[in-house]
């Protein structure tokens, strides 16, 4: 045998379909290009500010839950350490810190027994749709354009996406009706519809109190679940309820990250899963063995930071994140200012204006795709992402979404006009 041929090449034909779907690559073909327009103002990247990371901060987070861990539940020396070093429970370590902090910011009661610890949302998303995907017949709803995270675990998972049209108020609810009555016709069965109510990438966009309202009677009255995607609601103004802490019918299974309000580093999320399976035990449970089969547990180090900085600012992100807040309230605020004063009446030109989170949507009469933002950061040294990513390629050439939150006030006044530069060049 020849020794150089060890293995025969490998067909992408044989590997996973997700490997072919255009939305696996979305993020490194973004991250490639920023990659080459170094000088670039990136007004792309969805990142949390930067200025008050201190990893000073992180011995002193797990100096807290030591403390906690010594004088709150009167652990010694021993058990201590094995908590730090050791493999965790699956569920995790932190289910009662985590419990205390969703009575405290966000009214949400919730049981520790039904809280998951995760790899970030990502894994929480995974663990539910793994769940939920039984057979053939299981489809999930989502608004378009919708989070490529989410977009990346239906692919993972076998999971058909159902598109639901997003009004200028989040999902269109009406559409909603129609796209479960279409299903049903065709003999599927929708298990869960997945949104963001607070501040959605990329879109922006809240939805309202009433039509959370209407969101939840609709779950209930079709039993299918609802799967809450709160990563940015800490961050802003004129904050309203959690879907979950209106559900009535255990609805909703919510996915908590704190990725954005902890520290992405730490790669923490978590799952909120109390529904109950027939037979016993919560869903929550169910979501625990698929994890013990996939990441074993979270990182109890990671958990303990996390831990630390709930303990350290009495349970509230809300409160931990005011500095960050502000400064992403700001930029929201300098940033539209930006673009009324240097794009309001170009005609075909127009945005959203949301009171929170990281990111603008931008609407334009001319075509955005990949060649576009390559011209943005070579020509005029901006970068922003093209909405289609959020569409599956499918549709949104002619919106751009911008992220506000890793800038300063000279970036944004810089980028803004950079942008205004490359859309005044590119109207018809
Ligand atoms: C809508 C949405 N959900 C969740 C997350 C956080 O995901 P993770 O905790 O996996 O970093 C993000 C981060 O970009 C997001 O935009």
């Amino acid at each position: 045998m020849d020794s150089n041929v060890l293995f025969q090449q490998l067909s992408k034909e044989t590997l996973h379909a997700s490997l072919m779907d255009p939305a696996i690559e979305s993020m490194n073909l973004l991250n490639e290009i920023a990659g080459r327009y170094p000088d670039a103002i990136s007004m792309a990247a969805g990142r949390p500010y930067e200025e008050f990371f201190d990893v000073g901060l992180i011995h002193d987070y797990l100096d807290a839950y030591r403390d906690h861990l010594r004088e709150d539940r009167a652990m010694d020396e021993a058990e201590i350490s094995r908590m730090f070093f050791q493999y965790g429970t699956t569920k995790g370590i932190i289910c009662d810190l985590i419990a205390r902090h969703l009575a405290e910011d966000e009214n949400i009661q919730a049981d520790p027994e039904s809280v998951v610890v995760t790899v970030g949302f990502q894994e929480a998303v995974f663990l539910v749709l793994r769940a939920l995907r039984a057979s053939e017949r299981d489809v999930l709803l989502a608004p378009t354009p919708t989070y490529v995270g989410l977009t990346g675990a239906a692919l993972l998972t076998d999971t058909p996406v159902w598109p639901v049209r997003s009004t200028g108020d989040g999902i269109d609810l009406d559409d909603l009706e129609r796209q479960l009555e279409r299903a049903r016709e065709q003999g599927l069965r929708v298990r869960a519809c997945y949104v963001t109510p607070d501040f959605a990438n990329p879109t922006g966009i809240s939805m309202d109190l009433p039509a959370r309202r209407r969101l939840l009677e609709i779950a209930a009255a079709h039993g299918i679940l609802l799967l809450e995607d709160n990563a940015y609601g800490l961050l802003g103004r004129d904050r309203l309820p959690t879907l979950k802490s209106l559900d009535r019918s255990a609805s909703v299974v919510y996915l908590g990250s704190f990725a954005k309000t902890g520290m992405p580093g730490a790669r923490v999320g978590y799952v909120v899963a109390d529904q109950q399976v027939a037979g016993g035990g919560l869903l929550a449970d169910e979501l625990s063995k698929l994890k013990g089969m996939l990441t074993v547990n979270t990182s109890p180090i990671a958990q303990a930071v996390v831990a630390g900085k709930l303990l350290r600012n009495g349970f509230s992100l809300a409160r931990a994140n005011a500095r960050e807040t502000a400064i992403y309230q700001r930029n929201l605020r300098l940033t539209l200012g930006e673009l009324t004063q240097r794009l309001a009446g170009l005609p075909g030109v127009t945005w959203n204006a949301p009171t929170g989170g990281f990111f603008i949507t931008v609407t334009v009469p001319f075509v955005v795709d990949d060649d576009l933002l390559e011209h943005a950061a070579r020509d005029h040294g901006v970068l922003f992402t093209p909405m289609h990513h959020f569409y599956g390629g499918k549709d949104g050439f002619h919106q751009l979404r911008l992220s506000i939150s890793l800038l300063t006030p000279h970036l944004i006044e810089e980028g803004v006009s950079r942008l205004a530069g490359l859309v005044t060049a590119c109207l018809p």
